[in-house]
């Protein structure tokens, strides 16, 4: 059985099998609006969400499934003191497959070794988060047509945001990949990431601290949002939560072909005037998510349509 804890899971011939399943997905919806007739999704979420566990569920009913799921620790027997090992093993009498989020770096991974059903690491702590980062190579290849050959700016917090960790994982497998990590000193990538993924892939990047120093030279440009809730004081929070704002002004540095990402939610790290942007692409994303995680589900129960 296979779960989904990291992108790597995936190797990049799989990962386009995955990218083009999402394009006829959303092509021809209606050949999958039965493909799931009889299976559920459990959503174990322990940590907020919006966006993840909301396209999880609409991605099951798409597909003719059911959903079942809570949506914070405090609903749950977690409150109780529960393990998540022993969670798991219980949903997996209740569904045929589970996404876990969960504070903890590791919990899904810990959950998928008891579980009797495919889970899917749907954002565990400040560690990785791969469906966002399939929505990511989605929106990208959508967008650009390829994967490789490009500058990707990353923009915000490195440090803590989990997004960015499995983005930056999933992309030093294509040739021609490099990437501006445009942060405040505190908030740099960590060091496994920079040691591990980029310098032993010999992948190009440099940090910087203006935007504006890179933005004319990007072919992507991925905001993020300041993570408070991993900070350990609110001060540092404060000092540095609007660090980076995008406005009218700063895209007019950008060319005319990069486009604007971003996981959401956002805070004020885009102002609103860039929406109207047609290179403001961070509402799109959203919808390639739910037709990349319909894909996941029907590639890890094995359907095949
Ligand atoms: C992201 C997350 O949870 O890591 N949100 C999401 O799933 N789209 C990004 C964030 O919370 O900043």
């Amino acid at each position: 059985m296979r779960h989904c804890m990291s992108p790597l899971d995936f190797s990049v011939d799989e990962i386009n099998q995955l990218l083009d399943l999402a394009d006829d997905i959303e092509k021809n919806p209606e050949k999958y609006a039965h493909a799931c007739e009889g299976k559920k999704i459990a959503t174990l979420f322990y940590e907020p969400s919006t966006r993840t566990r909301l396209s999880f569920e609409a991605a099951m009913l798409n597909l003719g499934g059911q959903v079942l799921g809570f949506s914070s620790a405090d609903s749950s027997s977690a409150a109780k003191g529960e393990s998540v090992s022993d969670t798991i093993r219980v949903i997996s009498c209740f569904a045929d497959i589970a996404a876990i989020r969960h504070p903890k770096e590791g919990a899904p991974y810990v959950a998928s070794l008891v579980s009797s059903i495919p889970v899917i690491n749907a954002g565990d702590g400040g560690h990785q988060h791969p469906t966002q980062t399939l929505t990511d190579l989605c929106t990208i290849r959508a967008l650009k047509g390829k994967l490789g050959d490009m500058n990707i700016g990353l923009c915000g917090d490195l440090k803590f945001g989990r997004t960015v960790h499995s983005l930056i994982s999933a992309l030093v497998r294509y040739p021609g990949v490099r990437f501006s990590l445009i942060s405040p000193e505190e908030l740099r990538i960590p060091d496994y990431v920079a040691e591990d993924v980029l310098k032993k892939n010999k992948v190009p990047y440099e940090e910087v601290i203006r935007l504006e120093d890179v933005l004319p030279d990007l072919d992507i440009l991925y905001m993020t949002r300041v993570q408070r809730e991993r900070f350990f004081n609110e001060e540092d929070y404060v000092r540095m939560k609007d660090f980076y704002i995008l406005d009218g002004p700063k895209m007019e540095l950008a060319r005319d072909d990069c486009y604007v990402l971003h996981p959401l939610p956002r805070v004020n790290e885009i102002s609103v005037e860039v929406d109207q942007d047609p290179r403001a692409a961070y509402f799109r994303q959203v919808q390639y998510g739910v037709y990349v995680r319909m894909a996941l589900i029907l590639t890890l129960l094995n359907i095949e349509v």
